[in-house]
């Protein structure tokens, strides 16, 4: 890290916690961004300068090291993020997802690594739009992140202008917000309530989760270390239901094709299970 306090072995430890901790990949050409991220994590915990916080790390104390961590993750999201995919969400997969679970009217979705929920409630939308919400179905749509801030924000689902602007369509937004004195837009309870948030680490075990339909898992693993990775594509892999999708970010491949297929005629990014080759995991 180019930072002057910090020694190439501090440097080595840090990323060497947070791959182990978060599957996220640092590299010393991040330097100057790690060190940005690293500021406000010292002034919380006191620390005058990124050397003592990097030497008390070495101990690894549990709530230093977390939010460290958290810290490093990247948080970009927008709704309706690359808008072809939410199309194809629309018009193929959960038409056919329908189809297929006419009975018992049950789908299981979940919408991993869903940062501060931008993309859980364009989803949660897409669903309402479709009558899912509607009587006679029940859908469990789990959303989660490892960070506890971009949980909290999940679950208040306030938003600012900004926020909305960037990628909700005017009349969703008179259709799902409200707005607050606070000049923030909130969910109406209505939405809010459908989602299932958790605080959850794409690392551990995915066996609360039982048999998925749809898994969004975007742009997160794109920073994980490449063995990370694909381990953790594997483990997706063995909680989502052999006629299941997988949708990663539009510039994210599963790599290993024994695993996920790419579905022809689809936008990047979205694939479906080789269910011949699947295996259980998780
Ligand atoms: C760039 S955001 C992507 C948000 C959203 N999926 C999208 O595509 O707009 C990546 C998110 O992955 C989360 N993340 C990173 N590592 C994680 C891990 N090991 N477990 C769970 N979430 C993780 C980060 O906290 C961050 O909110």
């Amino acid at each position: 890290m180019s930072t002057p306090s910090a020694a190439p072995a501090q440097f080595y430890h840090l990323a060497d916690l947070v791959r182990r901790r978060s599957g996220l990949r640092l590299t010393v050409d991040h330097g100057e961004r790690i060190a940005s991220k690293l500021q406000p994590v010292a002034a919380r915990f006191g620390f005058r300068e990124l050397g003592a916080l990097l030497a008390e790390l070495e101990d690894e104390p549990e709530e230093l090291s977390r939010a460290v961590v958290e810290a490093m993750a990247t948080h970009e999201t927008s709704f309706f993020r690359d808008p072809q995919v939410f199309e194809f969400l629309r018009n193929t997969v959960l038409p056919q997802l329908m189809a297929a679970r006419l009975v018992p009217r049950r789908l299981r979705i979940w919408c991993a690594a869903a940062s501060t929920g931008q993309e859980a409630y364009s989803l949660a939308m897409l669903l309402d739009d479709a009558g899912l919400f509607a009587e006679g179905w029940k859908i469990d749509l789990f959303v989660s992140d490892f960070s506890r801030d971009a949980v909290m924000r999940i679950t208040e689902g306030a938003y600012s202008a900004y926020e909305l602007e960037r990628g909700l369509p005017s009349p969703l937004r008179s259709r799902y917000c409200v707005p607050s004195e606070s000049g923030r837009w909130h969910m109406v309870d209505g939405l809010r309530r459908r989602l299932r948030v958790h605080c959850f680490n794409l690392l551990d075990s995915l066996g609360w989760l039982g048999n998925l339909d749809l898994i969004l898992c975007r742009n997160a693993l794109f920073y994980f270390a490449p063995d990370v990775r694909l381990e953790t594509l594997a483990r997706l892999s063995g909680v989502l239901a052999s006629d299941g999708w997988l949708i990663l970010g539009t510039s994210e491949t599963p790599v290993d094709a024994r695993l996920y297929l790419p579905v022809a005629g689809a936008p990047r990014g979205i694939f479906s299970k080789n269910s011949a080759l699947m295996r259980r995991a998780g």
